[in-house]
């Protein structure tokens, strides 16, 4: 009953293996129904995209009358409300550096036309040698060709697809002396090639959910400019009231150049993605020339259903609590999680706005952990050596009770496992 279904390819599976998934049939709030009718509380809001909790009303309303108007029309030669008013939205909530978006479909594509942009910003500046990009250990940035080739290389994809993946420039966050100074020669020995750092503003999430402070971020900031490299702040996860602000670069003193946003940008609904620019790049691709446009333009760009539902998102930020739910859920973690600091197969235990993060001296029986948090009656999901919580901000603080003490109650019986 929980094994795949024969035409089914699971993400990152081994499908030889893959002998248990449960088939969800419902969402609200923060809960899963079961096929079996067994309830799930949520920790981990979809892939961090259900800001708002599962099925907001508003937002199904405006989809729903979206879905009745226009659920999709190309955007080539084509304009619509739907486009016009979240480009509004999003750069209303940026500084006001950031005026032009590009919408896409995923995170990855984001990332993919970020560094479209960045490499042909140089192009049309006619600087013609900045073709790299450096990236940082532990950094994730997606599953398509150009955003692999900036992730994590231990990560396994640069040995697997070596020869086809572009090679890019990967380094340590400068967190201390030590790696600021490496950092720093890295970075002058190849500045005339680097195109843009690319980087996922204090928490780095899928590479394990690493934090680094706004001070690392200004240091990274502040190098590149001087070194005349571009800036392409990965928000994809951060963003929209994650780590407490509502984009993570907005507790540093930072100005990046380009901005990736996904995930929550629609509350969790359906996919959407948009690439931020400020005047400085956008104008770059201004001229008589049409070779000087942006090349890209992905079939269901700006999805108008995709768009209404972000813009009911984005308007729930002001229109409820959401920050300050953020901030409780921080408060609740913080003392809720920290009774795993002493269990012995634990090394740290973090926490950031609405993340909480138990990282683990070693993984280990993934399966059995997986499937006896489903047991449980909570969904949270593990992964490399860690144990987290990335929760919707509407959930409640005995949901949230729910999902640590099932965490405190079951790492003891793994560790048993060993
Ligand atoms: C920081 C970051 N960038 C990019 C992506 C890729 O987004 P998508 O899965 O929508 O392609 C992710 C996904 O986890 C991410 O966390």
């Amino acid at each position: 009953m929980n094994e795949p279904h024969p035409n089914l390819w699971h993400p990152y599976s081994q499908m030889r293996n893959l002998d248990y998934v449960p088939k969800a049939k419902a969402t609200l709030g923060s809960k899963i129904t079961l096929e079996n009718n067994k309830i799930l509380i949520d920790g981990t809001a979809s892939w961090w995209t259900a800001c708002h909790g599962y099925n907001h009303p508003k937002i199904i309303k405006a989809m729903k009358e979206q879905i009745d108007q226009m659920p999709h029309i190309m955007f080539g030669g084509l304009t619509h409300n739907p486009a016009e008013d979240l480009a509004k939205k999003i750069t209303n909530i940026l500084p006001t550096t950031f005026e032009h978006v590009f919408f896409v479909d995923s995170g990855s594509v984001a990332v993919e036309v970020s560094m479209k942009m960045a490499i042909q910003y140089w192009v049309n500046n006619k600087v013609y040698t900045k073709r790299k990009f450096l990236s940082f250990k532990n950094g994730y940035h997606g599953d398509t060709l150009g955003a692999m080739s900036v992730c994590d290389p231990s990560e396994g994809m640069h040995t697997l697809f070596k020869g086809y993946l572009p090679e890019q420039i990967n380094t340590e966050l400068p967190i201390n002396k030590v790696k600021k100074e490496a950092f720093k020669s890295t970075l002058l020995n190849n500045k005339h090639e680097i195109a843009a750092i690319i980087l996922e503003p204090l928490v780095q999430c899928a590479g394990g959910f690493k934090f680094h402070s706004r001070e690392t971020l200004k240091f990274i900031d502040d190098l590149a400019k001087e070194n005349n490299i571009l800036i392409i702040a990965d928000e994809i996860a951060t963003g929209f009231g994650r780590t407490g602000s509502m984009f993570a670069f907005d507790q540093s003193k930072i100005i990046p150049d380009i901005i990736c946003l996904g995930k929550a940008l629609t509350g969790g609904t359906i996919s959407l993605a948009a690439v931020v620019a400020t005047s400085k790049i956008y104008d770059a691709f201004l001229s008589n020339n049409d070779d000087d446009a942006l090349m890209h333009g992905p079939t269901y760009m700006a999805n108008p259903l995709a768009c209404s539902a972000a813009n009911t998102s984005i308007d729930l930020f002001r229109t409820e609590p959401r920050l300050e739910q953020v901030k409780n859920i921080e408060k609740v973690l913080e003392d809720k999680l920290k009774e795993c600091k002493n269990m012995k197969s634990v090394i740290d235990v973090r926490v950031k706005g609405a993340l909480g993060v138990i990282q683990v001296k070693k993984m280990h029986n993934l399966n059995w952990l997986r499937k006896k948090f489903v047991e449980d009656g909570v969904w949270i999901r593990p992964f490399l050596d860690v144990i987290y919580i990335m929760p919707s901000f509407t959930i409640s603080n005995a949901e949230i009770t729910k999902l640590t003490k099932s965490i405190i109650n079951i790492i003891p019986e793994w560790e048993c496992k060993i």
